[in-house]
């Protein structure tokens, strides 16, 4: 599916982000990663060696963003695919439960990383994809499209995220295609709860795995937990030239879930 495609993926870490880059790799993709975090960017060294190219930086700073640019040229001297898998929780803290004077500053580190981060990236990007008639594919949440994914904030950044899918779908055709994809909860992810509310300790690798799964067997149609390399075939269509046919949408990968209207459960 990617056979001579130069892939970026943004938040390329840990959980959705670092299966894609597994999977993109299968798929034959040259994979760049944009990582905040500077022990997973050695854990990435440790597991692809020099057959990925894996870059210190954080998503909402736009020098960052410009050295990782001039690395990706350096070495590809092209981009086919920028894959957004950045993303921070709100901690599933309700409006009732959010204090009032931590709202500004939760509202702002959700919507920084979540949203503005995809934008600043595309906007560093834009021209390379221009170039190359590339795609664009940006990781949204069932969390947009219907409640109790999250708390109100999480959830309306992902409903600006499928938003933005939407409008620069239309802004950037014909040359860039952009989509989405809103996974449901998923396998080893290590998504952080807000710093804005002293819960940036939390990650969601410290909900146990059997209650987790448990929901899915009782609720989910498609009953089993996925891993994220289960995705990884969606966003390797979305991030390939062999997408002709969608631009703008978000597809909702969500096993079932929004098909059912749960009374037998
Ligand atoms: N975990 C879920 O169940 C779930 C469900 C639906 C959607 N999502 C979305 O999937 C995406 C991936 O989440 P995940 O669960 O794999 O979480 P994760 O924390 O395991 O992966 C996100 C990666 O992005 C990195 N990152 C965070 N902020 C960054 C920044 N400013 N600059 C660069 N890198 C940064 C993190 O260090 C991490 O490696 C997110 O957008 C999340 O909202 C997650």
């Amino acid at each position: 599916m990617l056979e001579n495609h130069v892939v970026l993926v943004l938040g390329g870490g840990s959980g959705l982000g670092r299966g894609l880059v597994r999977s993109f790799r299968n798929e034959g993709a040259e994979v760049a990663v944009l990582e905040v975090s500077a022990s997973k960017v050695e854990e990435l060294q440790t597991e692809f060696g020099d057959d990925v190219l894996a870059v210190q930086g954080d998503v909402t700073v736009i020098g960052d963003l410009e050295r990782c640019r001039s690395v990706l040229l350096e070495r590809f001297g092209r981009l086919d695919a920028l894959v957004g898998c950045v993303g921070v929780f709100d901690g599933n803290v309700s409006l009732h439960d959010t204090p009032l004077d931590k709202m500004p500053a939760l509202f702002d580190e959700i919507f920084h990383i979540n949203v503005l981060g995809n934008m600043l990236a595309t906007k560093v990007f834009v021209d390379l994809l221009d170039q190359s008639g590339g795609a664009i594919v940006l990781t949204t949440s069932t969390a947009a499209y219907a409640a109790d994914g999250g708390g109100p904030t999480y959830t309306a950044s992902k409903g600006a995220v499928s938003s933005l899918v939407n409008q620069l779908g239309f802004e950037l055709a014909p040359r860039i295609r952009v989509n989405g994809v809103a996974p449901l909860t998923f396998a080893n992810s290590r998504l952080r709860g807000p710093a804005a509310l002293g819960m940036d300790g939390w990650d969601q690798s410290q909900v146990p795995v059997e209650d987790m799964a448990s929901a899915f067997e009782r609720l989910i149609p498609l009953s089993q937990m996925c891993e994220p390399e289960d995705y990884a075939p969606v966003y390797a269509f979305l991030a390939s030239r062999h997408n002709k046919i969608m631009t703008g949408q978000s597809v909702i990968a969500d096993q079932g879930m929004f098909n059912r209207a749960l009374m037998s459960a």
